[in-house]
């Protein structure tokens, strides 16, 4: 285990060690206008929702280590008091890559990019067309980190003061993150992308777990479950009772053997070839992994209990 002291590196090391961490960071891809109404656009990963009610999102333009000067987004978001921020996808990540090259404040890095405006409702910067969320936000707050010197941070709380949501990635009222296809930043020059695989449901428990230490001694100290299926067993509000239907499994059920029926994921015909005769606690507890896998908790606990006869 590496143990490393901020003050021990080098700026570019700091910052790139910061951001291997603390990631995925999501992308808000910033428009602002001058005061003269020059059009800016540019991606910032320092970027995340602190507040809903009302919503604040914060973003951090930090000085320049290029130039040593604030970034125009800064600078114009401190002139005008007002910005939009577009949600970055999977397909628009070469272009605000392109995006955050640091031109000159009067060029309008939407032409530099071949991203696309969209008027704005209630602020004046427009919105990024290919993003399929965007908010128009006023500034809240302006928080200044230490001195004027290349690489320091700023913070910008903006209240969001209108949503623009695509119905492409709409149903049923609200917004289905599997349509999303978010694109999200790593450490050095590596994004990742919420998409496919990449994307599970938790369900959070609606009570007070029992918690991993309230767990029976047999269970806690298996040597076939993991954190995470101990976890899983452990968001129950008590333990269950044995259920002695469950041992009486129907008849209707049949399989070829354990381990076919559980490499095809069928945990409910694994058990009732295992429950044929006296089950080994390997194989019941294989069993239990499974329902697990599926999220049948209930079922998992049932196989479990009959470890102890
Ligand atoms: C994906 C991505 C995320 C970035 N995040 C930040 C950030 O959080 N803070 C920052 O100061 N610069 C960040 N940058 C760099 C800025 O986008 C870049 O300095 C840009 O030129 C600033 O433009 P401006 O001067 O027009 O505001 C990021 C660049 C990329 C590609």
């Amino acid at each position: 285990m590496k143990t490393i002291y901020p003050s021990a590196l080098e700026h570019r090391e700091r910052h790139q060690l910061l951001l291997s961490g603390v990631a995925p960071r999501p992308i808000a891809l910033v428009t602002t206008q001058d005061k003269h109404g020059n059009v800016n656009v540019s991606p910032f990963s320092f970027f995340n929702a602190y507040s809903s009610r009302p919503p604040i999102v914060a973003i951090g333009p930090a000085i320049s280590s290029i130039s040593g000067k604030a970034k125009d987004t800064l600078t114009n978001i401190l002139e005008t008091g007002e910005c939009t921020i577009s949600v970055v996808t999977y397909s628009m990540v070469e272009q605000i890559s392109l995006a955050s090259c640091e031109y000159d404040a009067e060029i309008n890095e939407f032409e530099k990019s071949g991203l696309t405006q969209r008027a704005s409702s209630i602020v004046k910067p427009p919105c990024v067309a290919e993003s399929p969320y965007s908010m128009e936000c006023t500034l809240h707050q302006f928080i200044p980190l230490f001195e004027n010197k290349g690489g320091n941070g700023r913070i910008l709380l903006m209240e969001v003061q209108l949503f623009h949501v695509s119905d492409s990635v709409y149903s049923d009222n609200k917004i289905d993150p599997r349509k999303m296809d978010l694109a999200a930043r790593m450490g050095y020059d590596w994004y990742c992308r919420a998409h496919g695989d990449a994307l599970f449901e938790v369900k959070k428990p609606r009570w007070n777990g029992i918690g991993v230490d309230a767990l029976p001694e047999y269970i806690r100290t298996s040597e076939f479950l993991t954190g995470a299926e101990l976890a899983k067993l452990a968001s129950v509000k008590e333990i269950p009772e044995k259920n002695h239907d469950f041992s009486t499994i129907s008849e209707n059920i049949s399989g070829d053997s354990i381990d076919i029926e559980l490499a095809s994921g069928n945990p409910l015909s694994a058990l009732y070839i295992a429950l044929q005769t006296l089950p080994s606690v390997k194989n019941l507890t294989r069993i239990a992994k499974l329902f697990l896998h599926h999220n049948d908790i209930e079922s998992a606990w049932q196989v479990l209990l009959l470890i102890k006869r």
